[in-house]
């Protein structure tokens, strides 16, 4: 495990951004694993910034996202498509081609052979060259909840209170969150090349902590990447107070 830590957020998002260029130029049809949430919105922002600068090409990336809400249509705002397209994809120019998020629409009984396709299609792509991580407080990867198998690949998962009380706060109304997504598994982001994980605030310390120090324990799905070959944490000050 390698640690940047930066004073703020705005420069947790700058280093973010310095690594994904440097991957992009290295080699220009990168595969990219994306993550959704407050965390990568600062990294977006300066990959958008330095593609209008003239010096980064996106043209032959290709991105597969770790998770969608079950439930929400792409168009909807609170869905992870509309985040994705919103934030990154419609500023930049990627091929919609090469662009895969989890469809959340997806019929029950056509999920299992969806999933199994959504894992062929990251190998077909010769996998994910650099995972881009949020961490949720509960430890949660993508939405791979405490106590989930660290072998788990991409499928339908119920989403634990935590969760739906820290991400209620995008949705108007608590109500009509989503209880269930459709998620990359432990097996799937730990099977990428390189892996960031980016952490920002007091909120996250507990978390962080547990997860880099404490023991490889399924209670804490972050805790799994203490075991990964190339994982980089890029932390602000705040998220490490208790390291
Ligand atoms: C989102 C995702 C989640 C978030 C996590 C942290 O695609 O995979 O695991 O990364 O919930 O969310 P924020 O960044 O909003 O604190």
């Amino acid at each position: 495990m390698r640690f940047i830590i930066t004073k703020n957020y705005q420069e947790l998002s700058q280093k973010a951004a310095d690594l994904v260029i440097k991957q992009i130029k290295q080699k220009p049809n990168s595969v990219l694993g994306l993550a959704t949430g407050s965390t990568p919105l600062g990294l977006y922002q300066n990959l958008v910034k330095v593609y209008k600068q003239g010096s980064i090409d996106f043209k032959k990336i290709t991105t597969f996202n770790l998770d969608e809400y079950y439930g929400l249509a792409p168009t909807d705002k609170q869905s992870y498509h509309y985040f994705m397209w919103h934030n990154l994809f419609s500023k930049i120019n990627i091929n919609p081609k090469n662009i895969f998020i989890p469809d959340g629409l997806i019929k029950k009984n056509q999920l299992k052979i969806y999933c199994q396709n959504y894992e062929r299609e990251i190998k077909k792509h010769g996998g994910i060259d650099l995972q881009i991580l949020g961490l949720g407080q509960n430890g949660h990867l993508g939405f791979n909840e405490p106590g989930f198998n660290f072998n788990s690949k991409t499928r339908l998962v119920n989403l634990t209170k935590t969760t739906i009380l820290a991400n209620s706060r995008f949705f108007n109304n608590k109500k009509i969150m989503p209880r269930q997504a459709v998620t990359m598994g432990l097996k799937t982001i730990t099977q990428a090349k390189k892996i960031i994980l980016l952490a920002s605030g007091e909120n996250k310390a507990k978390v962080i902590a547990l997860a880099v120090k404490g023991q490889v324990t399924a209670k804490v799905p972050a805790s799994i990447l203490q075991k990964h070959k190339n994982t980089t944490f890029i932390l602000d000050q705040k998220a490490v107070s208790l390291l």
